[in-house]
This record gives C-alpha cells, structure tokens and sequence, in this order.
C-alpha cells in the first residue's frame, strides 16, 4: 500500500457523523479550504449544477438548526453548509462549458473540441430541458424506447431523472468536502432532516433549487459519536461478477 493510501485510510476510518460539537475550538480557514476542494468532485458532463451556502451568523444558525428541527448535530454546529442542487441553471452551466471549450480549442480543427461543443449545445439542452407537466420527458422516454429495442441507449432522460443526476453530482460534492474536513481534523455530520421550503426561504432560492444535504461542521467531543460503526457484512453489498 502506498503512503498515500494509508493517509486516506485514516481520514475514511476517522469520518464519523459527530452530533456533538466542542463549543470553541475550530478553524474556519479549515472550512474554507475544504469548500475548495469539494469543487473537484466529478460531477456529470461536468455541468456542476451545485451551490454551496456557508452559514456562519449565530442567528441564522439557529434558525437554520430549528428548521433541522432541532437534532443535536445543529444544535452545536459552527457553521453549515448547504448544498443545493440547481437543474434549473442547466442553461448557464452548459454555456460556460462551451465557452470553455470554444476558448480551449479555439485556433484548433480538434475532432475532440467540436464533438465536446455539439455536446454542449445541442444534447444538454435535450437533456436538461424538461417542462413542469412533464410532456417532453414522456415523449423522450418513448423515444428512447424504441430506440432501445435495437441498441444500448441511456434510458434516464425525463425530468425525475435529470433531478436524480443533478443530486448524485451534489452529493458527491458534499462528501468531497466531509473527507476533506476529516483530513483537516475537524468533523461533519450530513443531515437530511428539515424543512426544505423553510431552508430554501432563508436563503432566499427559487422554486426549483433542491436542498440536497446540510453538512455540520466542528470538532468532536467524545460525547458526539453515537457508539460503533455499524456496516452490514461486505458479503451482502460487494459483489465480483
Ligand atoms: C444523506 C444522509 C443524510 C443523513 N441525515 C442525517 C440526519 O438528518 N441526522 C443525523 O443525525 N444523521 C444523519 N446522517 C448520518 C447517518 O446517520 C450516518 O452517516 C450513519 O449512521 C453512518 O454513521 P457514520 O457516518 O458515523 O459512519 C445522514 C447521512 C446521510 C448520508
């Protein structure tokens, strides 16, 4: 095993979910840097359809861990993060890709390049452009049906599913930043328990931005981890085939 493998042992082996923070001692640079890092979690087609919202002020805290209604993990935390999955920004996310692209291919006949603008352009907007009674996405379904009858084809394509993409891209932000934390020595906890619309208002988003997860953040007292890990046998969820 490598040097490196073995760091990354200790920070995976030392996350925990903390619901008990130490009332003084962190450091907010700590937070910083890991908000930093999160971003370079891969996220799908790399259209980063994410925002994280850093909730510091003691009476937005507290606000915010009411509407988490209460748990002891926001109860003590020092700061929160919210992470909140934004489909609704598709359009301005898959123009600064293209520009990107424009910009990085710009004096080049790259095959690449022009492939990765037609992605841009034309697929994402098929994608990603879903009306509310959901009458394209049914249609887009259909179509992939059909054309599923004769070859591989990605079958995700409706609104719900785009939602379930946006979200497992934010998600893996948000873990991007706990392990960072961890190798910062200092502890999180992800909580999925509150009042969406209620958090939503306080930070003043749209209709169609999603709460994905609010992350705690702090230090451990011995006192906020709640007993051993549990994990069910490696037997019942890893399989080689
Ligand atoms: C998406 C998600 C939501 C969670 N929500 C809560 C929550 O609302 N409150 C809480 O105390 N823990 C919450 N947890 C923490 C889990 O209970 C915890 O990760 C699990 O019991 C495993 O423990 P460990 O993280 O210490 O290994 C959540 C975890 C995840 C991944």
């Amino acid at each position: 095993m490598t040097e490196s493998a073995k760091i990354f042992d200790d920070i995976v082996n030392d996350r925990r979910a903390v619901r008990k923070f130490h009332p003084t001692d962190y450091d907010p640079e700590a937070i910083t840097r890991s908000l930093q890092r999160s971003r370079l979690a891969p996220s799908s087609s790399n259209m980063q359809l994410y925002e994280l919202y850093r909730v510091s002020d003691p009476e937005k805290l507290k606000l915010l861990s009411h509407y988490c209604m209460d748990q002891n993990t926001t109860e003590t935390a020092k700061e929160m993060i919210v992470v909140v999955a934004r489909p609704d920004l598709w359009k301005r996310r898959a123009k600064s890709n293209y520009d990107f692209v424009v910009k990085h291919y710009a004096n080049r006949e790259s095959h690449k390049g022009m492939s990765t603008m037609t992605y841009f352009k034309k697929l994402m907007p098929l994608l990603y452009n879903n009306d509310i009674f959901g009458i394209r996405g049914t249609l887009k379904k259909l179509f992939v049906q059909v054309i599923a009858l004769r070859k591989p084809m990605v079958r995700q394509v409706n609104g719900t599913d785009i939602r379930i993409v946006v979200h497992k891209s934010a998600a893996l932000v948000a873990q991007t930043f706990m392990l960072s934390m961890s190798a910062e020595g200092h502890d999180t906890c992800p909580v999925e328990g509150f009042d969406s619309l209620r958090v939503k208002k306080l930070l003043g988003l749209p209709w169609r931005a999603e709460i994905n997860m609010i992350i705690t953040c702090g230090k451990r007292i011995p006192e906020g981890i709640y007993g051993e890990r549990f994990r069910i046998p490696e037997s019942e969820v890893m399989f080689t085939i």
